[in-house]
């Protein structure tokens, strides 16, 4: 049996969406609130398996930081730390290389989102991406990851990679994570386009609420985001074909802890020019708390690299032996 523990990462490639703080970052605000000992981290590893800008990468680092202690992280509760400060993940993703399959790899659906028609073009990085995630995971013996529901493919395969591990060494030293999907938000799709996922990565700055906008700019956006011309249903299943819509209320029940069916319920009926203003206020509401202290944390920069320095120091001590005992296991 493996003791509860809790990890996860955010790409520190651009700046943080409305969809990372409602499908990952306040789950993992709830889980660090749970007892079970949390580990968060900037995964900048990942960040670099498309191009990015050095001095962007630096300062987007910083800002993850900022967006996870704003928004609740507590570097007193939780581990917070930078990927590339604890080099252990490198290493163990390296075994991983090994243990995995070309067609395991083939088979993600974010590596044929993301490589597209160009795959030759492809970095292997972005390739061989699941295994440094298995790697980020199974070096902490990670019970449980809070993710969105894009990355559910990728923990299933951080599954296979710990099973194939365990099966071809005759070991049992890699538990079986299982993925924590959970909330109204676990999908939060584009502002402009329904049937994908809001990314920071996304050209289209309207297609996605920053946890950096102004109330303003979410307001805007919010105004500006594509629905249909019929009036909001009184049920869940009234917004079954109707993607935009069900897009719009489920932020709604996820910015206000409740859940879809009751928030149709007040508001089912109303026509998306009395909705809007709205959730706009609620979102404006809910979020300029974070992107005040996320802009003031900004300011001090030697407090943010401090904690994370620190946050390495902590997430080394459990990486360590289980590196160790992996090389051990692997005969090295
Ligand atoms: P992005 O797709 O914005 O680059 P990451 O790949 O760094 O984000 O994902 C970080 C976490 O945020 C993951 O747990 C992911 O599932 C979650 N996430 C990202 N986008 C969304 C979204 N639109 N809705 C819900 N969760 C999301
Ligand atoms: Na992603």
């Amino acid at each position: 049996a493996f003791t509860p523990r809790v990890f996860s990462g955010i790409q520190p490639s651009g700046g943080l969406t409305l969809g990372n703080y409602l499908g990952a970052i306040r789950r993992f605000v709830d889980m660090q609130e749970s007892g079970i000992q949390t580990l968060y981290c900037m995964v900048d590893l990942h960040a670099i398996t498309v191009w990015q800008d050095p001095d962007a990468l630096r300062r987007q680092t910083r800002e993850l930081a900022a967006g996870y202690i704003a928004a609740g992280i507590d570097p007193a509760k939780s581990i917070l730390f930078n990927q590339s400060q604890v080099p252990e993940h490198a290493q163990l993703a390296w075994i991983f290389n090994t243990v995995a399959r070309m067609g395991w790899m083939q088979r993600m659906t974010q590596w044929k989102d993301k490589a597209g028609k160009n795959a030759q073009n492809a970095s292997l990085g972005l390739f061989a991406y699941p295994a440094l995630m298995a790697a980020d995971i199974l070096l902490y013996h990670a019970t449980h990851v809070p993710v969105g529901e894009d990355q559910k493919q990728h923990v299933e395969l951080t599954r296979d990679i710990a099973a194939k591990f365990n099966h071809d060494y005759g070991v049992d030293f890699f538990p079986m994570t299982e993925p924590v999907i959970e909330g109204a938000a676990t999908r939060v799709m584009s502002l402009r386009d329904g049937s994908k996922k809001m990314s920071k990565s996304d050209p289209s700055d309207m297609s996605r609420i920053n946890m950096t906008d102004d109330a303003d700019a979410i307001a805007n956006k919010i105004r500006k985001a594509r629905t249909d011309a019929d009036a909001l249903p009184g049920e869940p299943d009234g917004l079954a074909e109707r993607p935009e819509a069900r897009n719009l209320v489920n932020i709604y029940a996820a910015l206000s802890d409740s859940d879809v069916a009751s928030v149709l319920r007040d508001v089912g009926g109303r026509q998306f020019s009395e909705f809007k203003p709205m959730l706009a206020d609620l979102a404006v509401a809910k979020l300029s708390p974070i992107s005040t202290e996320m802009a003031r944390l900004m300011q001090a920069p030697d407090e943010i690299d401090a904690i994370i320095g620190a946050g390495a120091q902590e997430a080394r001590k459990i990486a360590t032996p289980i590196l160790e005992k992996t090389y051990d296991i692997v005969g090295m």
